[in-house]
Parts: C-alpha cells; sequence; structure tokens
C-alpha cells in the first residue's frame, strides 16, 4: 500500500501572522509536509520524510509556535498557513537552489562528509555559494517572525550557518541548534574547504545538540583547533565583539578573561527519541493488530519474518544485510520456506547521483536473490519502493520477528526506536548496528558490526534462534529506555538547557597541564578515527 498519509490543503485557513509574533520557531531544511499540486493544479500534503519531522512534530502540536521550512517544491511561493494545528512559514526555493544547495552541498558535499565519508564528498564552490544564500534566507525569515526575546531553535546540517546569521541580526533572541547526523573527527571535517565558516555559524547558538556525546567531543575538538577559543567540559568560551550581543545576550554573557567578554555556549548531546506512547497506541489498536495478521499471511505465514525500513540511502547498510541474507540462503542455514525479508525502501535525494547508483545496485541484488532462492509460493525478500504512513509500519513492526538496522552510520535510527516502542507484547529481536546512535541506549539489542559480515549472518542466526524469555528480557530493557527517554523528553532537556543561565553553567576550569595532554589524546583519537574510516 503506497503512502496514502497525504491530508487535503488547508487553503481556506486565514494565513498565519507574521512579524515578530512567535516566541518559540524552529527552522529546519523541510517543513514537516511536503506541497504536492495534482495534474489539475490542486494542492495536497504528505508528511515529509525523515526522522527530523517524527521528532519534532510532536513537540510542535504542544508548543504555540511556527516551524519555518521549504514545502519540498521548486520556487513554491506560498504565504503562511496552518496544518494540523502547526503554523508553518514556507521559505521558497528555486530549481537551481534545490541542485546546488539542497542536491549539492547538503546532500553530496555535507551528507557524505559527515558520515565518515561512506561516499566520496564532492566540493563546488557555486554550492557552497548557495548554501550560504539559502541559509541568509532562512535567517531572515527566523528574524521577520521571532518575538523580542523568543527562542529559535534551528535544526540540521543543511542550516548550520543560521545561528549565527540569525544572532547578526537579532541578539535579543536565545538560538538552539540541533544537529540530527553524525559530526565527524576532525581529521575527516578538516578537509571541508570552508570549516571554519562552519563552525563559526554554529557557535552563533547558545546551545549545540548532538545525538552521540562522540559527536559533541568531535565538534568541541573542531572548534579548539580551529579558533583556539578555551573549551571547559561542555562549555566553550566564545568571544563576545558586538556591543548589541553583550547589551541583550546578558544572561549568556558568562565572564571577564584576558579582558574580553565571552560567551558561553554549550555542545553536547541530546539523543533524539519518538513519541513512544503513540507508537505503543497505534500498536495495540486491534485493526493494526489484525493488518500484522494479514500482512503475515499475504508473505505465506513464514515461520519468520525479518524486515528493513530505511530510506533508500547509503548510509543504511541495506547492502550489507541483503549480502549475509543472501548468504544465509546460500549456506541453507535459511531456508526460503521458513523465512522473509521484507525491505521497506523508501525513495530518497533522486536526483542525487550517489542515490541512484545505489537504487540500481539494490534492486540488481534484491532481483539476483529472488531470481535465485524464491519458489513459486515463497518470496525470499518482498521489496518495496514506497513510503507508508504509521498505521502500516506499526503492522509491519508487529509483524516482524525479527528488525534489522545495519547502518554504516547513522545519527540515531529512529526506526529502531519505533519497533522497540511498537512491541508491547515484549516480543522481537532488534538486531542493531553499534554504527547507529540508537545502539548507545538500546544495549540490550543484538549489536552488530555491519561490515562483518560472518558476525551479521550470526546474530542473524542467533535472532532466529533466541528462546522467548531472551526475547522478552531484551525487550524489556529496550522498552523501558524507549518509553522513559521520549522525545518529550529530549526537547525540555534541550530547551531546559537553553533556558539555563551561563552561571549555572560554569564547569570547573582545567589546567594548561591537563590541557595540554588532553589535546595530545585527541590529536591520537583522531588519528584512529581518521584511520578506521578509510
Ligand atoms: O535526519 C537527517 C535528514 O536529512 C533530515 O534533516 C531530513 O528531514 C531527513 O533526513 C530526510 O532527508 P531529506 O529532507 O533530504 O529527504
Amino acid at each position: 500500500m503506497p503512502s496514502s498519509d497525504s491530508q487535503s490543503a488547508s487553503s481556506d485557513t486565514p494565513a498565519a501572522p507574521i512579524g515578530g509574533e512567535f516566541p518559540f520557531v524552529v527552522v529546519s531544511n523541510r517543513l514537516p509536509v511536503d506541497r504536492i499540486t495534482d495534474d489539475d493544479g490542486n494542492p495536497s500534503f504528505r508528511t515529509s520524510p525523515g526522522g527530523l519531522v517524527t521528532a519534532l512534530e510532536p513537540v510542535m502540536r504542544e508548543a504555540d509556535g511556527a516551524w519555518i521550512g521549504w514545502t519540498g517544491s521548486a520556487d513554491d511561493h506560498v504565504d503562511p498557513f496552518e496544518n494540523d494545528g502547526i503554523h508553518l512559514i514556507p521559505v521558497a526555493l528555486s530549481a537551481e537552489e534545490i541542485e546546488l544547495y539542497y542536491e549539492g552541498f547538503s546532500n553530496d558535499t555535507l551528507w557524505p562528509l559527515y558520515h565518515d565519508v561512506i561516499a566520496p564528498p564532492a566540493y563546488h564552490r557555486e554550492w557552497w555559494d548557495s548554501y550560504v544564500i539559502v541559509n541568509q534566507r532562512f535567517a531572515d525569515r527566523a528574524a521577520a517572525v521571532s518575538a523580542e526575546g523568543g527562542t529559535v531553535w534551528v535544526q540540521d546540517y543543511q542550516l548550520q550557518l543560521v545561528p549565527r546569521m540569525l544572532r547578526e541580526q537579532r541578539p535579543d533572541l536565545t538560538i538552539g541548534f540541533f544537529n540530527h547526523i553524525p559530526f565527524p573527527a576532525y581529521g575527516i571535517f578538516s578537509q571541508l574547504p570552508w570549516r571554519r565558516q562552519i563552525i563559526e555559524g554554529l557557535l552563533g547558538a547558545d546551545v549545540i545538540g548532538f545525538q552521540r556525546t562522540a559527536d559533541a567531543g568531535n565538534f568541541t575538538r573542531a572548534v579548539r583547533r580551529l579558533t583556539g577559543f578555551q573549551t571547559r567540559g561542555t562549555v566553550i568560551d566564545v568571544p563576545v565583539t558586538a556591543e548589541a550581543e553583550v547589551a541583550s545576550a546578558k544572561h549568556r554573557i558568562a565572564t571577564v578573561r584576558d579582558d574580553k567578554l565571552v560567551r558561553a555556549v554549550v555542545a553536547k548531546a541530546f539523543p533524539i527519541s519518538i513519541d513512544a506512547a503513540s507508537y505503543e497506541e497505534l500498536a495495540r489498536r486491534p485493526d493494526i493488530q489484525e493488518r500484522a495478521r494479514q500482512i503475515r499471511e499475504d508473505l505465506g505465514n513464514p515461520a519468520v519474518v525479518m524486515l528493513g525500513v530505511d530510506r533508500l540511502d547509503y548510509t543504511k547498510g541495506i547492502g550489507h544485510r541483503l549480502k549475509a541474507f543472501g548468504e544465509l540462503l546460500a549456506d541453507g542455514a535459511l531456508k526460503v520456506e521458513d523465512v522473509t525479508l521484507v525491505q521497506v525502501a523508501s525513495p530518497s535525494r533522486e536526483r542525487v547521483r550517489t542515490y541512484q547508483i545505489l537504487r540500481d545496485e539494490i534492486e540488481l541484488t534484491v532481483g539476483r536473490i529472488n531470481g535465485d532462492y524464491s519458489t513459486i509460493s515463497h518470496t525470499a525478500i518482498s521489496y518495496l519502493h514506497h513510503g507508508y504512513p504509521r498505521e502500516e509500519m506499526v503492522a509491519l513492526y508487529l509483524a516482524a520477528d525479527i528488525m534489522l538496522v545495519t547502518a554504516l552510520r547513522d545519527g540515531m535510527n529512529l526506526v529502531a526506536k519505533e519497533y522497540v516502542a511498537s512491541r508491547f507484547d515484549n516480543d522481537g529481536v532488534l538486531v542493531l548496528s553499534e554504527f547507529a546512535g540508537a545502539s548507545d541506549e538500546l544495549r540490550t539489542a543484538l549489536r552488530v558490526n555491519p561490515h562483518d559480515i560472518e558476525g551479521l549472518k550470526e546474530a542473524i542466526l542467533q535472532a532466529q534462534a533466541m528462546p522467548r524469555s531472551e526475547r522478552a528480557r531484551r525487550m524489556r530493557a529496550m522498552r523501558k529506555r524507549v518509553q522513559e527517554n521520549d522525545v518529550a523528553r529530549w526537547s525540555s532537556t534541550f530547551l531546559a538547557t537553553l533556558a539555563t543561565p551561563s552561571d549555572d553553567l560554569a564547569l570547573p576550569r582545567v589546567s594548561s597541564r591537563v590541557t595540554r595532554s588532553e589535546a595530545r589524546a585527541e590529536e591520537r583519537a583522531e588519528a584512529r578515527a581518521v584511520e578506521e574510516a578509510r
């Protein structure tokens, strides 16, 4: 069932007022809905892809704020509107900007660079120029709609220059930034010709959030290497120069050091999550449980259903998963009569060449495995190149005995948390890559290194043979974690840190001796990370 989560356009809703009245503003590349126009020119809205929207939508529904972002189409000059109780403020991108800023710099430079160069990043000056122009447009929009003394929360790698651009115009604002994807080790980050501008852009924020402690550490090291600013634990002392900033951001002006005023910027991990209760609520619905039964029946009632759910992205390790599965069929360790793999691969960034090549490779592999091992009545891999509404996803989670998350690098991977949140029956086994942020929290998953195909095969066999009592024990521990650390906790922790005066942030100073030895340890860690990434 292809995606049907479209909602009809609320085009008759009066435009949300703009001009400095929103005390809380979220800024992200995409709005939570993409605007789609049919052949007759009628608009409708569809939930936009990715974990960012999954996480932020419930936060925005609670807050009476505005969400600034792009509608997903070229040259879409739309007035602000309201959708599902959220004020949406569109930013238009031209076709050329989509090519240079979005597909180019964001997704063919930053994305591969920040994911440890799994694919080679491309560096083009005209892509960078477009990134600067578009970031400025987002910053201008946020400056125009935010209320005096308000809070602006900027999201993700597409908008790393916005915090500084916004601070320059509106020093009265409190500015947060959250990076949804990994932040690489300095040895990798330093490839970027515009590395200093990115660091300076981010340091315009008061709090910079990352998924993992390691990401925050990589960022802080990059700050030290590129700016020489002093850091104290999770606090970075950023010298303040503009008088307006001193006057209006008093609660963040930390101290006078060497005759310099500094602003305390916090950089630390705030692992993102999901609205866990809403997944459990769906999973408990009889119609969704019936749909799960139906899915298994339609698959021929195999003894074991395995599931993969990913955007079709080279960071997700779909090829590694298929390789392991194909070899298990070839070895005879798995039989097509007993086991089916359902792979949902939702379309993503389809005009970027690396993604086109990936799709060809994945579909060739699926075709080969199915050709070699499927029978008339049993299909080895049920491959679905679609996005699905949340109800269908939860039914799939309930239908799946084993969930395979084999990302090569992933900021968090909210699919892993969605699976856990849906399994109120305390059943199902999560096989989880140690390179996904979620593995820091979901310690009782079967954690794997997806590059180690033999290890991955063993984990799949272990999952298949795992006794019910062990499945329940592992799942219970993961559910506790996901239920306690849900998305409401994520946002409230981040926003509470953003509201904390800098005096309360002060941490013990480190002596210069410790700083030097820390620096040596950092250099060694960076060298190791670069080696590992090769
Ligand atoms: O989480 C990373 C992210 O790039 C988000 O910023 C985005 O919403 C999602 O993945 C989907 O990516 P895109 O907007 O490029 O389709």
